[in-house]
């Protein structure tokens, strides 16, 4: 083969490989920027009026990190779901097939709107319910056993008191309890393993 021969098949060699690179590279970005996965909460609007901070976006990407990548650990399970807010996770996981839920949430009004949510979209009041009260003294009165998943989202910000918090949940020697450890969009991109056993902080949108 002639000297350029080889030069010109070196060239394209390296111009398919950065090709295949630039190509992933831009595939990332762009599945970065768009929104086009499931969009769970459109068919549920009224989450997004019941919390000031639900961005339809944000809440939709965090519907996929948090029930859609974890169906195993929610289809069939009872739920604890810890600072349930407007109801939203307690209903997706509902949605996705959970046998029972329970919702921990301190702001009276916030009880009133998930349950006014839930029976809106006619969740049977036996299947998902809502206490209000504080989390650290609800968790104690719970019995051990009882839930097989526990949501702590959007909550560990929220106290002083994360160890205690982590007692009180062993406590109750859940299957596996689900967080987020940030709020970045990165993070929230990013699929949680199923096998994660520690998940922290989220904000309420
Ligand atoms: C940032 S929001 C998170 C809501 C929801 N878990 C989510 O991730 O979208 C935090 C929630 O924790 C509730 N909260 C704060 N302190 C609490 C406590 N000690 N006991 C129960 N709920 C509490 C707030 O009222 C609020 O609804």
């Amino acid at each position: 083969m002639p000297k350029v021969g080889i030069r010109t098949l070196a060239m394209s060699r390296l111009r398919n490989h950065y090709r295949k690179h630039l190509l992933s590279l831009k595939t990332m970005l762009s599945n970065g920027n768009s929104d086009d996965g499931s969009r769970f909460f459109d068919a549920y609007p009224l989450f997004y009026s019941t919390s000031i901070n639900a961005p339809r976006n944000r809440l939709n990407k965090r519907y996929r990190a948090i029930i859609e990548a974890n169906d195993a650990i929610i289809r069939g399970k009872s739920v604890l779901d810890i600072a349930s807010h407007d109801g939203r996770w307690s209903f997706a996981a509902h949605k996705a097939g959970a046998r029972y839920v329970l919702g921990i949430e301190a702001r009276e009004y916030l009880v009133q709107n998930a349950r006014q949510n839930l029976r809106e979209y006619q969740v049977p009041e036996q299947q998902v319910q809502f206490v209000r009260g504080d989390v650290f003294e609800e968790l104690d009165r719970l019995d051990p056993g009882t839930f097989d998943t526990i949501f702590c989202l959007g909550f560990f910000y929220h106290t002083m008191h994360h160890m205690l918090l982590l007692n009180k949940i062993a406590r109750l020697r859940p299957v596996l309890w689900v967080g987020f450890f940030s709020t970045r969009k990165r993070e929230l991109d990013t699929r949680l393993p199923v096998l994660s056993r520690l998940l922290l902080h989220c904000p309420c949108g």
